[in-house]
């Protein structure tokens, strides 16, 4: 029987081949795609804040510099995520007024405070670690352009994950304060940064679709098992101790066996009942709304071009 679009994106799919905006594409393929790139690219511009919160306070020109350069890779990362999102028929206008009026997610993570220094080597470290492991499996997601940013997208965030561990590092060869520091903001972001790979599986109900599609490549718990095993060594070489009782190598699995995170915690983060919901989302709306001027200058800057070339 003549091959319905239906079959031709399930073929697409199958051999490993991308969609494209242009191509046909089942309305669930599309909306789930809107609601994770948009997600993502929201995560990335709330993911400034936790970090800008140290720009004036950096211990050195040199941390600074590097501080202010990854939180300008976020904002990239952002709009460039946004860019990939339109190209599934939605605007970065509309994308930025679910996330301000609460309709559209950001990742959990990034409403927790920054309570010292320390934070932003862990928050390099764990964080970006975790969002390495997320990602890059994503540079392979059958859809052209979210894989495609998500090249370019991950290595930068190599850098910044060697950063926040080289900045712990230094901290680790510091005082006996400094070595506390560190390994109090490990104990404050570790649970957290597991959360950062979403439920559980079982409990999972975009998981199923997600592989099928070839959106996601691994299952969440798939994803922080790999996160585990590659960090466990890093903390042991680090010197600070990871805050699960549990945690320990099973030989016949060749990995770490480890805790059951708190869910009722990522449920009530997810609902806006974190630490610091609130203020960043109203920072983000306070800076949307200042930001106002900058976008119709722009549109009336356009509107003269466009009228000049007319006449
Ligand atoms: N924070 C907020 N919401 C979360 C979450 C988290 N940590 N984990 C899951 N959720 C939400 C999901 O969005 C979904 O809600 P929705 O249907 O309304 O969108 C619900 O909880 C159930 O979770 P699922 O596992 O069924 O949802 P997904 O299949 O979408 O998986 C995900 C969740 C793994 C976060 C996936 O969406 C994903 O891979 N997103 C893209 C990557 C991303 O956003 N990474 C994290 C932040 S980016 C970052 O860290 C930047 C770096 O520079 C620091």
């Amino acid at each position: 029987p003549a091959s319905t679009q239906e079959d031709l994106f399930e073929a697409v799919i199958a051999a490993e081949q991308r969609i494209e905006p242009r191509d046909w594409m089942p309305d669930a393929y599309r909306a789930t795609l809107i609601r994770q790139i948009a997600q993502h690219a929201h995560s990335e511009i709330i993911g400034m804040q936790p970090e800008g919160n140290w720009l004036t306070r950096a211990p050195s020109l040199r941390r600074k510099a590097i501080l202010l350069a990854k939180a300008q890779d976020e904002a990239g990362h952002g709009l460039y995520l946004y860019a990939a999102a339109e190209t599934l028929g939605v605007d970065r206008a509309e994308l930025t007024e679910k996330l301000i009026s609460g309709r559209q997610k950001y990742s959990s993570i990034f409403n927790y405070p920054t309570l010292t220094f320390a934070d932003v080597g862990v928050i390099g470290w764990l964080v970006d670690g975790a969002a390495i492991c997320n990602q890059v499996p994503l540079c392979r997601c059958s859809y052209g352009p979210y894989a495609r940013a998500m090249v370019r997208i991950c290595k930068e965030e190599s850098f910044h994950q060697r950063q926040g561990y080289e900045l712990l590092m230094t901290l680790m060869r510091g005082t006996e304060a400094q070595r506390r520091m560190v390994q109090d903001a490990v104990d404050r972001w570790w649970w957290p940064s597991l959360m950062m790979f979403g439920p559980s599986d079982a409990d999972s109900p975009n998981t199923a679709r997600s592989m099928a599609w070839r959106i996601k490549r691994h299952t969440n718990d798939e994803l922080r098992q790999r996160f585990v095993d590659m960090t466990v060594p890093q903390a042991e070489h680090l010197g600070v101790t990871l805050p699960d009782p549990e945690l320990r190598w099973n030989e016949e699995r060749g990995g770490w066996d480890f805790g059951e995170p708190d869910w009722s915690e990522l449920t009530r983060v997810i609902r806006g009942q974190g630490p610091c919901n609130a203020q960043r989302v109203e920072r983000r709306r306070a800076a949307h709304e200042d930001g106002a001027w900058v976008r119709e200058a722009a549109v009336a800057y356009a509107a003269k071009r466009s009228a000049e070339q007319h006449t």
